[in-house]
């Protein structure tokens, strides 16, 4: 009895050295981390994997143990001696792995809860809005809306203020690490603190990725990020508002905030809906054999009322019905004008 505890305590001894030893192995294979919280989250986990191997180990050495040593010999007819409790091993286990629990629950649990949301001040807000199949981004300090890219300043404390329009989805930056749900009729809130100049072109971590199934194209709900300095996130800021009088900038913001460019192409490749490239003035044939010219009264008539006529090609009930609602006059104008200045050249 003394032996096997020994032996098993041994082989618990070397598989834990082993497995303590490999772990800065699995903690470099760690993504791009661009934010305090992300140093935060790390932490945590390397915190966690240090206290929990030996429990694993503990278990594995046991099994691994018993198997080998009280394993049936040849000829063995009869079974085992009777296992009776242990009430020392049985506490001591108790002890130490409730106490584990309610360390790791304490720190890192409360404390870093307390670090991602304790401090509700920030210096940048976004609004950011998923609805199938993109993220509407705004800085409403800014008046900037439509914004195709995620662009914040370094070192400074950011909230996203999330919601949705129509389904679930989730808002997650892998290179912050955490994500925070985008649930109608629900604003949620998510703070981050970028703390490395980097952008979506370096590392693809740094991007806007929808976590939350959500239909056909969930895959594609995903928007760069570009982490910048404070003089460059302020030379930002001033270009989107001076844009924001271009109709045709508007119209280009408009289709992309509402995903428009998620079934309709700019460069003249076919997705769920007809390309935009070369639409402006050219036929269009329907379902039924007529053709009519893409003019602007044409364009108008076919975003405020999908289904009016079947485009041929393309399945009937796809597109949103709702925009001749959702949309304000001025706003299906400079649709429209963007829509225009993709050709014919
Ligand atoms: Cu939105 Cu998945």
């Amino acid at each position: 009895m003394r032996r096997d505890f020994i032996n098993a305590g041994i082989l618990w001894f070397v598989l834990t050295l082993a497995a303590e030893l490999l772990l800065p192995v699995l903690f470099g294979m760690f993504p791009l981390a661009a934010s305090e919280e992300a140093a935060v989250s790390d932490e945590s986990f390397r915190l966690l994997m240090i206290l929990g191997t030996p429990v694993f180990t503990f278990v594995v050495a046991v099994l691994i143990y018993s198997v080998i040593n009280f394993r049936a010999r040849d000829g063995a007819l009869e079974n085992g001696a009777p296992i009776r409790s242990n009430d020392r091993v049985a506490g001591l286990w108790l002890l130490v792995t409730g106490g584990l629990c309610v360390t790791v629950i304490v720190h890192p649990g409360l404390t870093g809860l307390a670090k991602f949301q304790g401090d509700r001040n920030a210096d940048v807000v976004v609004k950011v809005t998923g609805r199938q199949w993109t993220w509407d981004l705004s800085y409403p300090e800014y008046n900037i809306t439509g914004a195709t890219e995620v662009v914040l300043p370094v070192n400074k404390r950011v909230k996203f203020e999330i919601t949705s329009t129509d389904v679930l989805h989730s808002f997650w930056i892998p290179a912050f690490r955490n994500k925070m749900d985008a649930v109608p009729g629900l604003v949620t809130t998510m703070f981050v603190t970028p703390d490395k100049v980097a952008s979506f072109a370096e590392d693809y971590n740094l991007r806007v990725q929808c976590t939350e199934i959500c239909g056909l194209r969930h895959a594609a709900m995903s928007v760069p990020v570009r982490v910048v300095t404070l003089s460059e996130f302020e030379k930002w800021t001033q270009e989107k508002s001076i844009l924001a009088d271009n109709p045709v900038a508007r119209g280009e913001t408009l289709a992309r905030s509402q995903a428009c460019m998620a079934c309709h192409s700019t460069d003249g490749s076919t997705l769920v809906g007809p390309t935009w490239r070369n639409l402006y003035g050219s036929p269009v044939v329907f379902e039924d054999g007529t053709t009519q010219t893409a003019d602007e009264a044409f364009l108008l008539q076919f975003i405020t009322d999908p289904d009016f006529k079947i485009i041929k090609g393309f399945p009937k009930g796809v597109m949103p019905q709702s925009f001749g609602k959702t949309l304000t006059a001025d706003q299906l104008d400079d649709l429209i004008a963007y829509i225009k200045t993709l050709g014919p050249d």
